[in-house]
């Protein structure tokens, strides 16, 4: 089984002395150690990698990184959910923070009500931040990362173990939740039969009528001028996928997108390979119209060139979900490497356009 084969071998890797207290770091970061001292001596584990994903967990995390690499990470309060959550937008600085020409990427998580692709927003924070070899990704671009976009959706999977991707919302006193995925306004209502708000897939009486998707669409637009790259992290499938998300048009100014998608994919499947890394149109990967959807909105709206749905960590009941339940505990950890091979093979993109 080379399946196996190559998981041992990962686990090897990640056994090595001293990386487990270096959370994965060639080079650390003074104040990222610090935090670490002071959280271990409370008893707290030391890696986010290693922390059940809960909204409890980012907002512990969070905090303690700007209370300790304050001059590195803003962490800002952006918006509120129908349940009263915080929403919450950080920032990741370099060496020129106020330097207004450099390129912003802005990454979401969790539209879905995914707990996986949090888990790994908050393992490239920790990355991004704590790490010294990763400077250069932080001086050359602006990192805006929305962890997790729909915390109420995610404690509710998380506590009543059944499938729910939307909000939680109170609707017409009927019935629960929008799709924020469906909800944004570009083509949000090219979709047909989409109006029983009981349907996983209810895009919303209007476009933007959620505070998740308003909280995205703010940080979109405040950041529109410098971004030249937007990622959205989901869950159920092992793939990264560029507009159209509503037409089967994937030779309409998708070109560029495109090309890059294909390096990332084959990026990621150099890594420590698992099943193989996808790259179609998200149109293509859904097989139907997928209207509403925040990809199409920023590439359509504001011409962002590298505009993706990334998803991670296949949790549905489809073919391959199987093969990784019978995979043993920590696969996820060879997974997260091989998506963040393919973070920076895109950020490696970013900078041969922008410099
Ligand atoms: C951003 O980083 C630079 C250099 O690391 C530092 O001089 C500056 O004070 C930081 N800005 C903020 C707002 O923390
Ligand atoms: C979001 O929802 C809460 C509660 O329903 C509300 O108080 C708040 O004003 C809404 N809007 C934003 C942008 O947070
Ligand atoms: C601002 O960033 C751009 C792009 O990274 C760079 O070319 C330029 O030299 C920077 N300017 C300053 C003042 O740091
Ligand atoms: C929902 O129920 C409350 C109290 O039961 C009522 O006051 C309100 O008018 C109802 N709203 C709608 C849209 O039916
Ligand atoms: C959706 O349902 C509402 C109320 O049930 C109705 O007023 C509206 O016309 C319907 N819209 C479509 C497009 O069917
Ligand atoms: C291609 O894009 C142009 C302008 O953006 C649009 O007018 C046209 O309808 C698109 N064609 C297809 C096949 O989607
Ligand atoms: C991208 O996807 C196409 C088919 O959808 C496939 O033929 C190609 O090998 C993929 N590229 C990479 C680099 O994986
Ligand atoms: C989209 O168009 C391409 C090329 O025209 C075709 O190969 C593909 O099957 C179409 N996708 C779907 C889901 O119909």
């Amino acid at each position: 089984m080379v399946y196996f084969r190559l998981f041992f071998l990962s686990v090897l890797l990640t056994c090595l002395p001293g990386n487990a207290t270096k959370c994965g770091c060639k080079s650390m970061r003074a104040c990222y150690r610090s935090m670490l001292r002071d959280l271990r001596s409370g008893g707290e584990e030391a890696c986010v990698e290693n922390v059940p994903v809960s909204t409890a967990t980012v907002t512990v995390f969070l905090h303690a990184l700007y209370k300790y690499c304050g001059k590195v990470i803003q962490v800002k309060k952006s918006g509120v959910t129908y349940v009263g959550r915080t929403l919450y937008e950080v920032v990741i600085n370099g060496s020129s923070w106020g330097n207004s020409s450099k390129s912003v990427t802005v990454i979401d998580a969790g539209q879905d009500a995914s707990e996986a692709p949090v888990g790994f927003a908050l393992y490239l924070i920790e990355q991004l931040v704590a790490c010294m070899e990763y400077q250069k990704m932080i001086d050359h671009i602006r990192w805006v990362i929305l962890p997790s976009t729909n915390p109420d959706g995610m404690e509710y999977s998380r506590a009543k173990h059944e499938y729910w991707k939307k909000n939680t919302r109170l609707i017409n006193n009927l019935s629960y939740g929008v799709d924020i995925t469906r909800n944004f306004e570009v083509a949000w209502a090219d979709c047909s039969a989409a109006n029983n708000s009981f349907s996983q897939d209810y895009p919303g009486h209007q476009a933007n009528s959620e505070n998740e998707t308003i909280f995205i669409r703010n940080t979109i637009q405040k950041y529109s001028e410098s971004t030249k790259a937007y990622v959205s992290l989901r869950r159920d499938g092992h793939g990264i996928f560029y507009p159209f998300a509503n037409e089967n048009s994937s030779n309409n100014g998708t070109e560029t997108a495109k090309e890059v998608a294909g390096y990332v994919a084959s990026k990621v499947n150099q890594e420590i390979f698992l099943h193989l890394f996808q790259n179609d149109s998200i149109f293509n990967a859904n097989i139907k119209p997928h209207c509403g959807h925040s990809v199409d909105y920023v590439f359509k709206t504001f011409a962002v060139p590298y505009a993706f749905e990334m998803r991670m960590f296949v949790e549905s009941s489809n073919e391959i979900t199987s093969k990784f339940h019978r995979m043993p505990k920590g696969y996820g950890s060879s997974l997260t490497a091989e998506y963040f091979a393919g973070i920076k093979e895109l950020y490696r993109h970013i900078r041969k356009t922008t410099e």
